[in-house]
C-alpha cells in the first residue's frame, strides 16, 4: 500500500509517499518562514496563496525523487485541522480533487495525531502503551495512548502553546519568526541561573500547563536590565530553562500516575535540544526509554501525515468526497 501524504495546515507545506514495505519513499517541505519573517508572524491569507503555488511542485519533486508514476499511488491523506482554515482548504481541496480524478480512497488526518506518530517511522519505534508528549505551535498536549486512534488527554495548556510561548518570547526579546529556534541559540550564550523564572502549575497537583505568564516575566525581567545581548541571552537561558522543567516535570508525574515507562516526544518543540538532553537524563533515571521523531520530522511535514493516514486507511477507513475541512478539532473526538 502506498499513500501519498499532504499537509498544510499553517507555514509549511509538505508532501511524502509512505509505502508499506517499503517505508518513507520521499517526502520534502517547503516553508514560508521568509515569506510571513517581515510581519513577525503568519499571515493566514499568504500561507494560503503560496500552498496553492507550491503543492504541485512539490507533488512533482517527490515522485521524482521516489522514481514512481501517480497512478501507483492506492491512497492520499491529508491534514484536515486544526490549523488555518484558508490554508488547510488547499490541501484537503487538492487532495480530494486528486483522489476523484485518481479514484483513490482519501482520508482526513488529524495535525496532530500526525505529530504523534511521527516517532513511529523511526527505529526502533515505540510499542503501545505510551505517554506523548506534544509540544508544538498550537498544542502542549500530554496524551496516554493505549493504542492507535485510543487517546485520553491527561493534560494541555490553559493558556499559550509552548512553542506560542517560546515565539512571543523571542519576539520581545528582539529576534525573528519563528522564535523559537532562535531564542534556543540565544540561550547558548546566556549565563545559567542569573535569572529565576517560575515553573507554572508545578506546585499544585495535575498535568496541565499554563506559559502565558512566562511572557510577562520575561518582559518584567527584560524592563529591569539595560537589555544588552548578554541580558537577553540570560533571559532566554531562564525562560527556556523554565519552560523545560515544567513539561519535564509534567512528564515525570504523567508517567508515575500511568505507571508507564515509554515516553514520545513530538512537535515542533521536540526539536528543542534543551528539552532533549533534560528528558532523556530523567528517562534515564527511571529506566525508562524515550522516543522522538528526526529533527526533520518534528515540525510539520507531510511523511507524517503520510503514515497517520496509512495507519487509517489499512483498517479500511475513509472519507466521503465531500471537501471538509476543522480548524478546531479536539482529539478526544478520533474514531478508535
Ligand atoms: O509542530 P510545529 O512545526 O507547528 C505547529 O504545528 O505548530 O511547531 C512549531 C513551533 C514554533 O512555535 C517554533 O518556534 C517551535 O515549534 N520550535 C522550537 C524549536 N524548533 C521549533 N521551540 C523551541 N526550540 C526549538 N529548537
Ligand atoms: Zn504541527
Amino acid at each position: 500500500m502506498r499513500i501519498l501524504g499532504i499537509e498544510t495546515s499553517c507555514d509549511d507545506t509538505g508532501i511524502a509517499i509512505y509505502d508499506d514495505t517499503k517505508g518513507l519513499l520521499a517526502h520534502a517541505v517547503h516553508s514560508q518562514t521568509t515569506i510571513h519573517a517581515a510581519y513577525g508572524g503568519v499571515v493566514p491569507e499568504l500561507a494560503s496563496r503560496d500552498h496553492i503555488r507550491k503543492i504541485i511542485p512539490l507533488l512533482t519533486e517527490v515522485l521524482k525523487q521516489a522514481d514512481i508514476p501517480l497512478k501507483s499511488l492506492n491512497g492520499i491523506a491529508y491534514t484536515a485541522g486544526p490549523g488555518l482554515v484558508g490554508a488547510l482548504l488547499v490541501g484537503a481541496s487538492f487532495a480530494r480533487a486528486l483522489g476523484y480524478a485518481l479514484k483513490l480512497p482519501t482520508i482526513a488526518v488529524h495535525h496532530m495525531e500526525g505529530h504523534l506518530l511521527a516517532a513511529l517511522l523511526e527505529n526502533p519505534a515505540p510499542e503501545f502503551p505510551f505517554i506523548a508528549l506534544l509540544v508544538s505551535g498550537g498544542h502542549t498536549l500530554l496524551i496516554e495512548v493505549s493504542e492507535l486512534g485510543r487517546y485520553f488527554i491527561l493534560g494541555e495548556s490553559l493558556d499559550d502553546a509552548a512553542g506560542e510561548a517560546f515565539d512571543k518570547t523571542a519576539k520581545l526579546l528582539g529576534l525573528g519568526y519563528p522564535g523559537g529556534p532562535l531564542l534556543a541559540q540565544l540561550a547558548e550564550s546566556g549565563v545559567h541561573d542569573r535569572f529565576q523564572f517560575p515553573r507554572p502549575l508545578t506546585e499544585r497537583p495535575g498535568l496541565n500547563f499554563s506559559f502565558s505568564g512566562l511572557k510577562t516575566f520575561a518582559i518584567n525581567t527584560l524592563k529591569n536590565t539595560e537589555g544588552s545581548f548578554q541580558d537577553r541571552a540570560d533571559i532566554a537561558w531562564a525562560f527556556q530553562e523554565a519552560v523545560v522543567d515544567t513539561l519535564v516535570i509534567k512528564c515525570k508525574r504523567a508517567l508515575k500516575e500511568t505507571n508507564h515507562t515509554r515516553l514520545v516526544i513530538a512537535g515542533g518543540v521536540g526539536a528543542n535540544k534543551r528539552l532533549r538532553q533534560k528528558l532523556s537524563q530523567f528517562i534515564k533515571s527511571i529506566q525508562g526509554t524515550l522516543y522522538y521523531p528526526r529533527l526533520e520530522f518534528c515540525t510539520d511535514n507531510g511523511a507524517m501525515i503520510a503514515f497517520a493516514g496509512y495507519q487509517r486507511l489499512k483498517r479500511g477507513e475513509k472519507d466521503p468526497l465531500e471537501i471538509k475541512v476543522m480548524p478546531r478539532w479536539s482529539m478526544d473526538t478520533l474514531k478508535k
